[in-house]
């Protein structure tokens, strides 16, 4: 197949290429080279394989996008900016590229001729808002975002909000309601029901998996928007301490992003991904805490978190993913855990030369009153 990969000079978007390529397929990366992930020079990443067509250009731009869709069989719809914080001050940059930009492509498949039988894009855990939880005496609960008042006495874990019992976090299922809390997750789902919708409607078969917290090789260490895997690493490659927020103890899903590739060539093979959602996670939530212990070990660094108890405006407690779903559909199997994950990361990220913007990107954080 001759396929498209909007956003693939990216992490994820670049793993999916080499997928594809080693299975013969032809691949095409539209990609703007955005500084924020590739540096100021926007040079074409050395990681990205030869074999692939590269076109520079921006999903907002109609007549560029509409050439690049030109002659594709599938198109992996990728390109996103992708700060959950600094989505919450870049409002109109953020809707632009995500929301608009999946328009533009849209737009061009209802529109104009082509020949693509499939459509994949990109979603994300973070439209779900908050995990599912299970409370003692009321059951299975969807809460909202925590009380204000309960963040700021320090009370970090869910509570539920009929009985007021701390509640447990248990595995997120694709029927849970989505509740976006930011800028980037509502532009997330905006993204996804787009694409689904004008997929049924045209019977371009279109799939959206929801990626829970993706790490690896090639992810941007010195963007300091986005993967706190990156994030702690260049922090601790640079003899700083990492930052975590509340206590360390919330849970997320970690998600190598070999794992992230597996899944998407599944969804291009299998006719059963068709007009589907799919969480693609591993199904094990680890802690916050424990990822930066473990980044710190690895690097061989005595691990010297700072806990400032603070928090950040929208975060979550905990999510991670119940991936039944695609493991019975798609026969999609999680291959690395993040024990054997953190390490093939380390070794990565023990030869890149990052820049640790961290502070900037807290201070911006702080004088928008976005965190305490
Ligand atoms: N990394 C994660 O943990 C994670 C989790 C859930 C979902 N996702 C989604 O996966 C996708 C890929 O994310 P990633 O982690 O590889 O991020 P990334 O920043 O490494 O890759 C995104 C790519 O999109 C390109 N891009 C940005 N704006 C563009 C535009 N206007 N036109 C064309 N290209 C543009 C960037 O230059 C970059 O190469 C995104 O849609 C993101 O929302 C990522
Ligand atoms: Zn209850």
């Amino acid at each position: 197949m001759k396929v498209l990969i909007t956003g693939g000079a990216g992490f994820i978007g670049s793993h999916i290429a080499d997928g594809l390529i080693e299975k013969g397929h032809k691949v095409r990366i539209f990609d703007i080279l955005h500084p924020q992930v590739h540096g100021e020079k926007r040079r074409i990443p050395d990681y990205l394989n030869p074999k692939a067509e590269f076109i520079l250009g921006d999903v907002c731009d109609y007549n560029a996008l509409k050439k690049a869709v030109a002659g594709m069989d599938a198109i992996y719809h990728e390109a996103a900016a992708v700060g959950v914080g600094q989505s919450m001050y870049q409002v109109r940059e953020y809707t632009e590229t995500n929301v608009l930009g999946t328009a533009n492509l849209l737009h061009i498949l209802a529109n104009e001729k082509h020949r693509v039988r499939k459509l994949i894009v990109a979603s994300s855990m973070s439209i779900y808002g908050e995990g599912k939880y299970e409370c003692q005496r009321c059951g299975i609960i969807h809460p909202a975002l925590r009380r204000e008042k309960d963040l700021q006495a320090r009370r970090w874990e869910m509570r539920c909000p009929v009985c007021r019992r701390n509640a447990k976090p248990v595995p997120t299922d694709e029927e849970k309601p989505l509740r976006p809390t930011s800028v980037y997750a509502v532009t997330k789902r905006d993204q996804e029901e787009l694409c689904l919708s004008v997929g049924i409607a045209y019977k371009i078969p279109t799939v959206a998996l929801r990626y829970f917290n993706v790490y690896g090789p090639r992810q941007a260490l010195s963007n300091p928007y986005t993967g706190v895997c990156a994030i702690f690493s260049s922090r601790i490659l640079n003899g700083k301490p990492p930052v975590i927020w509340e206590d360390g103890e919330q849970k997320r899903d970690f998600v190598h992003v070999r794992d992230i590739a597996q899944a998407n060539l599944l969804a291009l093979e299998k006719q059963e991904a068709d007009y589907q959602v799919f969480n693609v996670g591993t199904g094990e939530g680890v802690s916050i805490g424990t990822v930066a212990k473990k980044i710190a070990e690895r690097l061989g660094m005595p691990f010297k978190a700072e806990y400032p108890r603070k928090f950040r405006a929208g975060d979550i407690r905990h999510c991670f993913a119940d991936i039944s779903k695609i493991k019975r559909m798609l026969g999609y199997s999680p291959s690395v855990f993040f024990d054997k994950g953190v390490d093939i990361l380390i070794e990565w990220a023990q030869e890149q030369k990052c820049e640790d913007k961290m502070e900037q990107a807290m201070k911006e954080l702080r004088s928008k009153g976005l965190a305490s």
